[in-house]
């Protein structure tokens, strides 16, 4: 297949998958308490998701983060994980969770071939962790981490999205963290991808912001192996302790120039961008009966739409219908 390129010469070579958009936590700014889940046949099989994924490795794909909802929910996870870990030609096969589940999968996921864990983590202290997930599971999060580091799945990131006057205090509580053990901690500025009307330029912190507030506890210095390519702007520590942290700042400074990525939903979409308003239906033509071709030539197709920025700031966004838990992060 001819690699998967862009109107604007942009090479794609990282997918995102997700694999269920049920979650466990209801974080106030993604999904409301009563959601409703898509029915189990309206999900990718593991053999549909295989076929995809080897068709995806023969247009360039080359990186894969699974995602969700919350992926540890999908039933039998690890025997995906190991299917997609033969896959040849990938380099690299990461995972997003809210680690609820990660004390009794860590071991069972690394075993099948999985590489490194990204751990959603918006707070340190358990009440507010309560407050901004609605569940009070802060302990069994912090024990997940625990196991992943045992299994091997490192380096371990933790992503930290940031909210005015809700989180935004304890980006020097997390760079200590990252110091005490080497963890790599993203904070991620919150994007218009909301569950209900939350966002907004009062409750948007620029990563600078954060970044000026760590520095003044714990000096930094950029990262001198930082990925350019990557969306994150990573600092190490002055003093040379481990870890880092990093600041994914999609609002202020979008990356979308160098953005490589197509995401697929759980049920079989192809989304070329993150507030992409349309979608392409590759699960549908699948089930279809399309021969290979077919769908690498839906593949192409879609991958000629993908849209050259977003317009968060600049008065044209529309934002759209699908939340971050059915897009998959
Ligand atoms: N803006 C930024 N990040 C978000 N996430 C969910 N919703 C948003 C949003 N509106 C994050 C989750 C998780 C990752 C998959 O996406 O907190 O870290
Ligand atoms: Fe679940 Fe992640 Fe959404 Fe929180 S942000 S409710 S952990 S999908």
């Amino acid at each position: 297949m001819p690699p998967l390129v862009d109107r604007y010469d942009r090479r794609i070579g990282s997918l995102r998958l997700s694999v269920t958009d049920r979650c466990d936590l209801r974080c106030f700014y993604c999904i409301p308490e009563d959601i409703e889940w898509l029915p189990r046949k309206a999900l990718m099989s593991f053999e549909e998701i295989e076929r995809v994924v080897r068709l995806a490795v023969a247009g360039g794909i080359r990186r894969l983060r699974l995602t969700g909802g919350e992926p540890l929910l999908r039933k039998d996870l690890p025997r995906l994980v190991e299917k997609l870990a033969r896959v040849e030609g990938l380099d690299d096969l990461a995972l997003t969770t809210n680690a609820t589940q990660l004390e009794r999968l860590a071991g069972p996921l690394a075993r099948a071939g999985l590489e490194r864990v990204n751990v959603s983590l918006d707070s340190l202290d358990p009440a507010r962790f309560h407050e901004l997930t609605r569940r009070d599971v802060h302990a069994q999060v912090m024990r997940g981490i625990d196991a992943a580091e045992a299994a091997g799945l490192q380096p371990i990131s933790l992503n930290c999205v940031v909210i005015r006057g809700r989180n935004d205090d304890e980006a020097p509580d997390f760079a200590g963290l990252a110091r005490e053990r080497g963890f790599d901690v993203r904070f991620i500025e919150f994007m218009p991808l909301e569950h209900g009307a939350r966002w907004g330029t009062d409750v948007l912190v620029p990563g600078y912001e954060l970044r000026e507030r760590i520095d003044a506890v714990f000096p930094l210095r950029p990262d001198p192996e930082r990925d350019p390519h990557a969306p994150s702007r990573d600092w190490v520590f002055a003093d040379g302790a481990p870890g880092s942290v990093g600041f994914i700042d999609s609002v202020t400074e979008p990356f979308c120039s160098a953005c490589n990525r197509i995401r697929l939903t759980a049920d079989g979409k192809i989304r070329t961008c993150l507030f992409s308003l349309r979608e392409h239906d590759l699960l549908g033509t699948l089930r279809a009966g399309a021969s290979d071709e077919e769908l690498a030539a839906l593949l192409h197709g879609a991958v000629a739409t993908k849209e050259l920025k977003h317009n968060i700031t600049d008065g044209l966004f529309i934002k759209p219908e699908r939340t971050m838990s059915r897009i998959g992060g």
